[in-house]
């Protein structure tokens, strides 16, 4: 029977190519830039990449170490390792399940973007009111999204080494000659706005480089590392039983320290390359107002940027959402590929079977999601601060409460109850020497549960109170 043969990645660069093709989405290119925007440029930075050095390795790790050890998706491999913890497993699925329903939206989004260029509407993609009016027409998000869904099926459905294993070899490349180019171009840029100011994209890469200490407090200093690690989190993929997917496609000879270095490296670098496309491009035409747009920074502040390019803007504009599309994409990938993966062992049914299954399902929540912003439209205002709709609870959901969570639980199972060791066995396992061992330890036991403890404060809103209540009665 088809479930029965194990998939797998022909060896260890097609392994690090698809995990980095996870890992490497919209978080590293919508997301990252806006926080370093925001926390003081090189701040952000140093505090981001001390942390991807520090304790991030430990986690990617050990989500691959439990795939491949187990040979199992996420929702029997808790299970496997303890009987009690099973549930856990079950919880992981959800989170990728969650994320597949919003994440072919923004997909969608991307796809409507990419037409529009081609069609040389960067004008009117520019204009006021475009995106909010985009998405909230009753068909038009609908349709994309089923296009990019479409997109992502074709490549899940193929299988783990034709289809994932393939296309992240051919994308992910690509993706990054794209990023550098775009990034060298902002870097040449050099714009003089109606009251004569002249900025350029090397002044802006300088706000991004250098850090910028000026009313740093020790209350700012914390948010910045809170928003780093979130970030690092969501933007490794970990927590999401995606890596363990990944992990047990993964050969036995696989060096996988190694790889995660490797995985992690491509993903940094994208993320500081993000940021040195965009916020030097954004600086130039906008100043450092343009830096606040947030979330909207790339549907609505860099279409504005691109526009005031002229025509050179639009091919840039296309090259720009082209590259998004494909970040994108091998990341929906891993996430379909959890989803269909886990569903496939547990009903015991065939790859195709369950790349459809999957796929019909996904669809019918993302056409709500969709609707999220015309017919069933509210504003609802999370324990985090935020106001949000469908979309934004739906990655609340998944990403500020669940992942957190799951790494909480993760790191009690691996750190105390099966001992580190477990993990360090399966490293060493391909004949290699784990030299991060005691770093890794004290992390798994100690360090990531209590950051991960206050992330999941700080998402239901009790960080603030408690830390105000402690202060109080000193
Ligand atoms: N890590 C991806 C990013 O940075 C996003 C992602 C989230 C991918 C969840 C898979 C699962 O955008």
């Amino acid at each position: 029977m088809e479930q029965q043969k194990k998939s797998s990645f022909t060896g260890s660069i097609g392994f690090v190519l698809a995990a980095a093709g996870s890992a490497v989405g919209l978080g590293n290119i919508w997301r990252f830039p806006y926080l370093a925007a925001k926390h003081g440029g090189g701040l952000f930075l140093i505090v981001y990449i001390a942390l991807v050095l520090l304790f991030g390795f430990a986690l990617l790790l050990t989500d691959i170490a439990i795939g491949r050890r187990t040979g199992m998706n996420a929702g029997n491999a808790y299970g496997a390792i303890h009987k009690k913890w099973k549930w856990v497993g079950h919880l992981t699925f959800l989170v990728p399940s969650i994320i597949l329903m919003y994440y072919i939206v923004i997909g969608g989004w991307i796809i409507k973007y990419i037409v529009e260029f081609l069609m040389f509407n960067g004008a009117e993609v520019a204009a006021d009111g475009y995106f909010t009016s985009f998405i909230k027409s009753p068909v038009a998000p609908i349709v994309f999204m089923l296009i990019y869904l479409a997109l992502t099926a074709v490549v899940v459905y193929a299988g783990v080494e034709k289809g994932i294993e393939k296309f992240s070899k051919i994308v992910m490349p690509i993706l990054l000659i794209m990023i550098i180019g775009i990034a060298a171009f902002a870097l040449t840029l050099s714009h003089t706005d109606a009251n004569g100011v002249t900025r350029t994209g090397l002044e802006g890469a300088w706000i991004y480089i250098v850090p910028n200490l000026e009313g740093l407090t020790l209350s700012k200093f914390v948010d910045v590392v809170l928003d780093a690690a979130t970030q690092m989190f969501y933007s490794l993929s970990v927590a999401m039983g995606i890596m363990i997917t990944y992990g047990s496609y993964v050969k036995k000879d696989v060096n996988l320290s190694k790889s995660v270095t490797q995985i992690q490296l491509f993903d940094t670098l994208v993320a500081c390359l993000a940021g040195l496309m965009v916020i030097p491009a954004v600086f130039a035409f906008s100043g450092m107002d343009g830096m606040t747009a947030g979330p909207g920074l790339m549907f609505i502040a860099l279409p504005k940027v691109f526009n005031q390019m002229g025509i050179a803007g639009n091919i840039v504009g296309i090259v720009f959402f082209i590259m998004v599309a494909f970040a994108a994409l091998t990341s929906s990938v891993s996430i379909m590929e959890t989803v269909v993966a886990s569903c496939m062992e547990y009903f015991k049914k065939t790859r195709k079977q369950m790349s459809l299954l999957v796929g019909i399902i996904a669809a019918v929540c993302a056409v709500i999601i969709c609707m999220g912003y015309n017919v069933f439209y509210f504003e609802l205002t999370l324990p985090n601060g935020t106001v949000g709709q469908l979309l934004d609870i739906a990655d609340y959901v998944s990403n500020s409460v669940l992942m957190p969570l799951i790494t909480v639980l993760t790191c009690i199972l691996i750190g105390w109850i099966a001992k580190p060791k477990w993990v360090i066995e399966e490293v060493e396992a391909s004949g290699h020497k784990f030299g991060k061992k005691t770093l890794f330890t004290i992390v798994v036991k100690f360090v990531a549960p209590v950051v991960m403890t206050i992330l999941l404060l700080d998402a239901l809103g009790l960080f603030d109170p408690i830390v105000n209540f402690i202060a109080g009665l000193f």
